[in-house]
């Protein structure tokens, strides 16, 4: 049987582990290639060795215009250019408004929105030189549905995610690149122990207790797994998604409904 994505030629921002390590392997499993782009290479060649050979690892910081273009070329001379991009790599970071610091804004808003914008700037620009189309699946979160109080940096640049996917999906489908996007609820993994650490800080908890709350609030009733998300990434990524333009999509267990 061939798989879904057989033969395409992929790129996954921030794939060396979590959800875009997920992404990667179950893209494999649908018979594509993959770019384990990260800023973490020892990270992301482990990760691509233990895929198996469709995974290779790329360096990448989606700061650095000129990594970005070093790494769409890398996809392009590896296998003659690139089909599917998944923009993943994003950073985290929690505090009050009145502590929040131009140091975090700053970096956030580098990596989550500008890195996500010019790396699919990029992604665009080959994809249509090529003239075969191409999917552009964009990482939101349920934080970019509405603020949360400790949240402000974060929830504002998942939200510019939802708008770039709204102006990129509206100006890119006349080229045959769709573009939408996923919001993830709660997903467990390093990055939640990070998320969870922080709001122990800052909410006087005990390490473990926030995921435990936020997992018990969970309609489906426990945290997201990077698994539940690897269907609609297959899916936006397929043929059968030809025809949605601009849209996230919610994966959350119930947590938001849009
Ligand atoms: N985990 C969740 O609960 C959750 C919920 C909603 C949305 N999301 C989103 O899903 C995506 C993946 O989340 P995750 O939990 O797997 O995160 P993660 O922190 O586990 O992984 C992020 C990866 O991005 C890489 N990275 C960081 N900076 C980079 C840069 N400048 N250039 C290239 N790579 C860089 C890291 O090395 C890491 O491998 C993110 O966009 C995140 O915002 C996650």
């Amino acid at each position: 049987m061939t798989g879904r994505l057989q033969g395409k030629s992929a790129l996954i921002t921030g794939s060396a582990r979590g959800i875009g390590r997920a992404f990667a392997e179950a893209y494999v499993r649908e018979g594509a290639t993959v770019a384990i782009a990260d800023i973490d290479f020892a990270r992301a060649s482990r990760t691509a060795s233990e895929i198996g050979e469709a995974a290779y690892a790329v360096k990448l910081d989606v700061t650095d215009q000129a990594s970005i273009d070093a790494a769409i070329r890398a996809v392009e001379d590896k296998n003659g250019g690139l089909d599917i991009l998944i923009n993943n790599a994003a950073l985290f970071d929690l505090a009050p408004i009145v502590e929040i610091t131009r140091e975090s804004y700053d970096r956030l808003f580098s990596i989550n929105v500008a890195g996500s914008l010019f790396i699919l700037q990029a992604a665009a620009k080959s994809m249509i030189a090529r003239g075969k189309g191409g999917k552009i699946i964009n990482m939101a979160s349920q934080a970019g549905r509405r603020g949360e109080a400790l949240v402000a940096v974060y929830c504002a640049t998942k939200a510019a995610i939802i708008s770039i996917t709204q102006s990129a999906g509206l100006d890119l489908i006349k080229h045959g690149i769709n573009v939408n996007a996923i919001a993830p609820g709660v997903v467990d993994g390093e990055h939640w122990d990070h998320v969870d650490a922080l709001f122990a800080k800052h909410e006087n908890r005990a390490l473990g207790e926030k995921k435990k709350l936020v997992g018990e609030s969970v309609p489906f009733g426990r945290m997201g797994r990077a698994e539940d998300l690897t269907g609609m990434a297959i899916f936006l990524a397929s043929p059968d998604a030809d025809y949605i333009v601009a849209q996230t999509y919610n994966v959350d267990g119930g947590n938001w409904m849009s």
